[in-house]
């Protein structure tokens, strides 16, 4: 079943977010996006809304990769943030494990609270990704990254010269420090997921972010996310080590001087 402006949560209007459905932004395998009018006390023209798809029609590859090692002690009820603390609930990573009907509805809420607990921190430390706001179910309300006359570009479709092309890689791999530094590698970083806005690179869609303190592939993640970026920005003039720069971050992360 594909999501509809009906799965925006109610509450997104009742609490003065939003105030309409402007136009559907992009319907994916993992989340449909729409623009919305803002309420004006927002200080906000337009906001977004980010529908995750039911579990039933989830298409994570492999999510398992990147659950592991991830703390499970999800509350069933959508409320915010992924508790990465305090008392595993054993049933529960049991039923996550058999992928039973709670597990799988666990995974669920997991991604989508994982989804804007990253962006809550990721923005709090000056990262370039859009503002969350708030969540409720499935959903949740961001910043809109684009205008009346529709969404930013995503940097795939971005022709750059070359100084342009130097200076945002390295703006990029910046990012991917600072994330790393909060304890997050993105896990899904490529050209689809970085917008282009207003002269400068945005990045999007964090579900699958990982923790590097618990996950065992995390350098791996982490230089696959160097080397999609340097891979899109070669043919603008951008020559990159992807492995010398993930180990790099990866010893200095390991050090704690990041
Ligand atoms: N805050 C935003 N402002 C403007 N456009 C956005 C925003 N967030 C997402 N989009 C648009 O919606 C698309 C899908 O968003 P996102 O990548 O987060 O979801 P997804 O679940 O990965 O979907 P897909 O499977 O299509 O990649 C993006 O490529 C982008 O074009
Ligand atoms: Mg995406």
């Amino acid at each position: 079943m594909s999501v509809t402006e009906s799965d925006i949560p109610e509450v997104f209007f009742s609490d003065g977010w939003i105030t309409a459905v402007e136009y559907l932004v992009s319907s994916g395998k993992e989340g449909t996006v729409f623009c919305c009018l803002a309420a004006p006390h927002t200080g906000h023209d337009r906001l977004a809304v980010k529908v995750h798809r039911s579990r039933d029609h989830r298409s994570f590859k492999n999510d398992a990769v990147y659950l592991s090692g991830r703390a499970m002690g999800v509350s069933l009820d959508g409320s915010r943030g992924l508790k990465s603390s305090g008392m595993p609930d054993r049933r529960l990573e049991r039923a996550v494990t058999k992928r039973s009907k709670r597990g799988k509805a666990a995974i669920q809420h997991s991604w989508i609270n994982h989804e804007f607990n990253t962006l809550q921190v990721l923005h709090q430390a000056g990262a370039r990704v859009p503002e969350p706001f708030t969540m409720s179910g499935h959903a949740m309300l961001m910043e809109y990254l684009g205008d009346a006359d529709g969404p930013a570009p995503q940097l795939k479709h971005v022709a750059l010269e070359r100084q342009r092309a130097v200076e945002m890689f390295t703006g990029l791999m910046r990012e991917i420090e600072l994330w790393l530094a909060c304890d997050r590698i993105h896990g899904d970083l490529s050209p689809f997921n970085i917008l282009y806005w207003q002269g400068r690179a945005m990045v999007i869609d964090f579900p699958q972010a990982v923790n590097p303190h618990e996950n065992p592939d995390s350098l791996l993640l982490l230089e696959r996310d160097i080397r999609n970026v340097a891979t899109y920005f070669q043919p603008f003039g951008v020559v990159a080590d992807p492995t010398r720069i993930a180990q790099e971050l990866w010893y200095r992360f390991m050090r704690g001087t990041l």
